[in-house]
């Protein structure tokens, strides 16, 4: 039967309308005395809807995979990422990652960015600001604050990754003057979707920029539904730094989805939500893509996992 593009359109509405909206993401991962087991069949809800439709799929358990797609080419990205490795995150982990979306969030707020105001909701009180920047044309924001509490110098992005040179120099100016002035504080560069990916080229940005002062093991990069940055060329280099890149997604969350892998690579340690309660973040080990974590959905993606994020709301400054 041949069929017309209408009808493959309406197809996929039938079917994937109903995996959709009816099915989220369940949390698949149970405690047992204290133990943690991932639960194979996460997504049997949509794979159910989605047989017929996606024949040609290769299955994991009962988790509808792309893995063919994703790893074919080659070789180290799948041996980078072993099932056996996959865990759920700790405590300290969770509140970790629940620091820095709250960090990023505030990033979308106008009093903070542009006008400097240290004075939102999520705008944490043992943070002191040092500044921000804006590029004047494509709406790149970055700031610089440092926690004396925890030592830490950090830069939160939100923007476009080709307006990074906009801000850059006058970031790193006031950057280097804080690192200069607290030599043993670390540097921890966050942001979320775009702001992310900001994060990831920042952080090998200032690898390079001075060795002496930002190296790897005081650097460390947090993003949340980040999307893919570079090539597997590019996802290489971020690796063989050991720089540490952790990478928070949630659920069904489009933007980690984007662009496509093969060509594009994610890079780093996956911290994938699974579900509305603190604690079901699943963890995927550091490297390329895993199979394990936010891919597992696959292509069963939406828009609105990508506004909250552990409960906070990521985009609007609510
Ligand atoms: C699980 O952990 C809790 C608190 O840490 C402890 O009280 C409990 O005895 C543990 N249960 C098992 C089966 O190990
Ligand atoms: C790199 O950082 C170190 C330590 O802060 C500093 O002494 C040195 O001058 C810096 N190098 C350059 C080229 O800025
Ligand atoms: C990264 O870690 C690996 C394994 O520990 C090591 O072989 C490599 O030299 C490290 N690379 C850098 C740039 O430090």
């Amino acid at each position: 039967m041949k069929l017309t593009s209408p009808s493959i359109i309406l197809t996929l509405i039938y079917f994937l309308f109903p995996t959709i909206v009816a099915h989220p993401v369940i949390n698949n991962i149970k405690k047992q005395d204290n133990k943690t087991i991932a639960v194979e069949n996460s997504e049997r809800p949509a794979l159910k809807n989605s047989d017929s439709v996606y024949d040609g799929i290769e299955q994991h358990g009962d988790m509808a995979l792309k893995i063919n797609l994703f790893f074919d080419s080659d070789e180290d990205a799948v041996s980078s990422s072993r099932r056996t490795d996959v865990r759920q995150a700790t405590q300290s982990e969770i509140d970790e990652h629940i620091f820095y979306t709250k960090l990023s969030a505030t990033a979308y707020c106008r009093t903070v960015i542009p006008l400097g105001k240290w004075n939102c909701k999520h705008c944490d009180k043992s943070l002191k600001m040092i500044k921000t920047f804006s590029s004047p044309i494509d709406d790149t924001n970055a700031m610089i604050l440092r926690g004396d509490q925890q030592k830490t110098i950090y830069i939160v992005f939100r923007g476009f990754l080709h307006s990074y040179n906009d801000v850059r120099d006058a970031l790193l100016e006031t950057l280097n003057v804080q690192a200069r002035k607290y030599p043993n504080y670390k540097v921890a560069v966050t942001g979320d979707s775009m702001g992310g990916a900001l994060a990831v080229l920042h952080g090998l940005d200032l690898l390079n920029y001075n060795r002496t002062r930002y190296y790897t093991k005081n650097l460390q990069v947090f993003t949340q539904g980040q999307p893919r940055v570079g090539n597997l060329k590019f996802a290489k280099y971020a690796l063989s730094t050991n720089i540490s890149i952790n990478r928070l997604t949630n659920k069904r969350d489009l933007f980690p989805h984007l662009p496509s892998s093969p060509p594009y690579f994610h890079v780093g340690k996956e911290y994938w939500i699974t579900g509305d309660i603190a604690g079901t973040i699943r963890v995927c080990p550091n490297g390329l893509e895993s199979p394990y974590c936010g891919n597992s959905i696959f292509p069963f993606t939406n828009f609105l996992d990508h506004y909250y994020y552990l409960g906070i709301n990521v985009g609007l400054c609510l």
